[in-house]
This record gives C-alpha cells, sequence and structure tokens, in this order.
C-alpha cells in the first residue's frame, strides 16, 4: 500500500509517522508513505497557497491549482490514480469498517486542508470522499490525516504480528474488548479474576465474550444495539 499525504505541514506529518509502529512497517518496506508540501507545487513568485474568500468574510481559503498540480504530481510519479480522501468536519464519519476497506485499497491520496478550507472547484475535481474524525472542528486536515493513516496502516499485511492482535480489539467484531491484565496476580490488594489463571481455554474465552457484552453495554450502548441488529 502506497499513502500519499498533501499538506502545507509535512513535518509535522513526517514526525509521527516516522515511529512506533508505523515507522517500523515503513523502515521494513510494508507501506510507503510520502508527505508533500502543497506550498513546493505553486506557480507564484511568493509560494502563496490561500486567498481570501470570493463574496467576503473571514478567513483564507487554500487555492486549487497548488492541490491540483501535487496530485499530478503523484500520479505521474506513481502512474496511478489514488482513491483521493480529503479530510474535513464536512465527511461522513470514520469506522473500524472504513479503515478495513481503505487497508485494501493500493493507494491513497490525503487531502490535508487548513483555515476555511479549500476551493470547492478541487474538490469536484479530484475527492472521492469527504471523511471526518468526529463531530467537533481542528485547525486542519493534517491530524485526521494521521488518525486515518495510522488505523488503516496497522490493518496491512505484515505491520502487526499476527492477525490475532486485531482480531481481538475493540471495534473489530462490534463489540468492545474484554480487560487485560499482566503481572503481578496482585496488586494494591486487587487480584486477577481467577479465571484468567486457571489455563481452561473454553472458560476464559466464554468470560472473555461476557466481559466484551457488559463492557459494550456500560460503555457504548449505542454499539451494542448495533452488534444485536447484525446478529439477528
Ligand atoms: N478538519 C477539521 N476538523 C476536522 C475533522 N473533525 N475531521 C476531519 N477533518 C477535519
Amino acid at each position: 500500500m502506497r499513502i500519499d499525504i498533501a499538506t502545507l505541514f509535512p513535518e509535522m506529518c513526517e514526525a509521527v509517522l516516522s515511529e512506533s509502529i508505523v515507522g517500523r512497517a515503513r523502515k521494513n518496506g510494508l507501506v510507503e508513505v510520502h508527505c508533500h508540501n502543497i506550498r513546493d507545487y505553486t506557480l507564484d513568485k511568493h509560494n502563496r497557497v490561500d486567498d481570501t474568500p470570493y463574496g467576503g468574510g473571514k478567513g483564507m481559503v487554500m487555492q486549487a491549482d497548488p492541490i491540483w498540480r501535487c496530485y499530478q504530481a503523484v500520479c505521474e510519479m506513481t502512474q496511478d490514480k489514488p482513491h483521493v480522501i480529503y479530510l474535513s468536519p464536512q465527511g461522513k464519519v470514520l469506522t473500524q469498517a472504513m479503515s478495513v476497506e481503505y487497508s485494501k485499497m493500493e493507494h491513497l491520496f490525503l487531502l490535508c486542508g487548513h483555515y476555511e478550507g479549500v476551493d470547492e472547484r478541487i474538490i469536484e475535481k479530484i475527492v472521492d470522499e469527504e471523511v471526518s474524525i468526529g463531530d467537533y472542528v481542528l485547525t486542519g486536515g493534517e491530524l485526521p490525516a494521521l488518525v486515518l493513516a495510522d488505523s488503516v496502516i496497522r490493518l496491512c499485511d505484515g505491520v502487526l504480528s499476527g492477525s490475532e492482535c486485531f482480531e481481538q480489539e475493540s471495534h473489530y467484531n462490534g463489540l468492545l474488548e474484554y480487560p487485560q491484565y499482566t503481572r503481578p496476580e496482585e496488586w494494591e490488594g486487587m487480584r486477577v479474576p481467577e479465571v484468567l489463571l486457571s489455563g481452561h481455554h473454553a472458560n476464559i474465552e466464554k468470560w472473555r465474550m461476557e466481559q466484551s457484552l457488559k463492557r459494550t453495554e456500560q460503555k457504548r450502548p449505542d454499539m451494542l444495539k448495533t452488534y444485536q441488529k447484525g446478529s439477528n
């Protein structure tokens, strides 16, 4: 998989994507990620990338042309037409199911807006879908792009040590994950549940499923409803 990120703040993206599991996946050649500075694609001698909105109003709007030129350069470089996602609070809210679908794609192009957003015409011209990471407004699309990239990259083949890493986790099967414990068996007077020390795998599985259902009911009743509907 290849992910290209078009942004005015490539260093911010690069810093996050060089660390931990994602950084290692890149080093090991499991995913290719490239951060592009939209400012490098302007023809303006002052490297201008934004201007005031037609019709008046506050703030600045990112111009279509530098973004278009950045997109075309990526298409040319890769001889490919990536799936283009514009990170925006107006988009469809990201879910685990969407990340699973993106992780099957060969090539994503993530467009990060800033200020009052981007000229609508670039959305019409290149964007396949708009994605939001939640119903709140951030200063730009960089953090959302990083969230999306992280959730997609960790699902790519070979990035985590085995499929069990995400088969059990929260949201994978529509339920929250069961509670986890590690050594010592007793800490501050609190003991690890006996069943986990029993070595009885069937009982452990049963206990974990019960705990998943219970927590989902307590913490995310909305998810439990969807889960029950799906299993009918
Ligand atoms: N840009 C600003 N806020 C955003 C959000 N919540 N999701 C995606 N992109 C954004």
